[in-house]
């Protein structure tokens, strides 16, 4: 299981600290929420902070894009030290163009499906991308609940992954905590989002661990 803490709960007051943390932890990526205030109803941060992150990092960055009209910003974002980048399928009108664009920098390609976008409209793409991200909660913030019907999205996607032959790892994010992540691992899931799990939590490394040995 891949365990990638979302710097959106870290301490930005403290955000080299919280980085060391995952560097010396269990953790494998580092997920990275970028909002516009118009895809969701949150904005976050941008370049200069996934700037200070690249400068940290000891592990791959995974950018999850929540704004519209991301293939305005993809080369910006491979410039400032993305792995893999994440763009939603709801806020692209070319998917497969933006892929490509992502995929041409060398670097992996992700798509990130809301909750009520079925697993099955990733059919005529699901061969070209290396992470399938699904929101487990309405995009836009951390902290909220789990939504119980990602179990079968998961398995839809996994018969989807197996017919197509495709590689693509299962990202799930959002309300992942110790209870669900042993569900989400049975379900098929091969990475975990967390952010509150991670960050509330008295001994944060700890947390991590414990997530990683489910
Ligand atoms: C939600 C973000 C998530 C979020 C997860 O819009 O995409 O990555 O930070 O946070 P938790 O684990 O607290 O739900
Ligand atoms: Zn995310």
């Amino acid at each position: 299981m891949i365990i990638a803490p979302s710097i959106l709960s870290a301490d930005f007051g403290n955000l080299q600290r919280d980085l060391e943390m995952i560097n010396r932890s269990e953790a494998d990526w580092f997920h990275v929420d970028v909002m516009d205030g118009v895809f969701v109803p949150n904005i976050s941060f941008g370049f200069p902070i996934l700037k200070q992150i690249k400068k940290y990092a000891q592990k791959p960055i995974d950018v999850h894009l929540m704004i519209v009209e991301p293939q305005r910003y993809i080369d910006d974002f491979c410039v400032q030290g993305a792995d893999i980048i994440s763009v939603h399928i709801e806020a692209c009108t070319h998917l497969h163009r933006v892929v490509q664009q992502i995929k041409s920098l060398n670097i992996k390609a992700g798509v990130a499906l809301n909750p009520h976008t079925p697993a099955s409209h990733l059919q005529d793409i699901i061969s070209e991308i290396d992470v399938v991200c699904l929101m487990s909660v309405n995009p836009g913030f951390g902290g909220q609940k789990f939504i119980s019907n990602t179990y079968k999205k998961i398995q839809e996607l996994k018969t989807l992954i197996a017919q197509s032959g495709s590689k693509a790892l299962i990202e799930i994010d959002g309300g992942v905590d110790f209870e669900n992540a042993v569900a989400l691992k049975e379900c098929g899931a091969d990475v975990l989002v967390a952010g509150n799990t991670v960050f509330s939590h008295s001994n944060p490394e700890q947390a991590i661990a414990r997530l990683k040995q489910t």
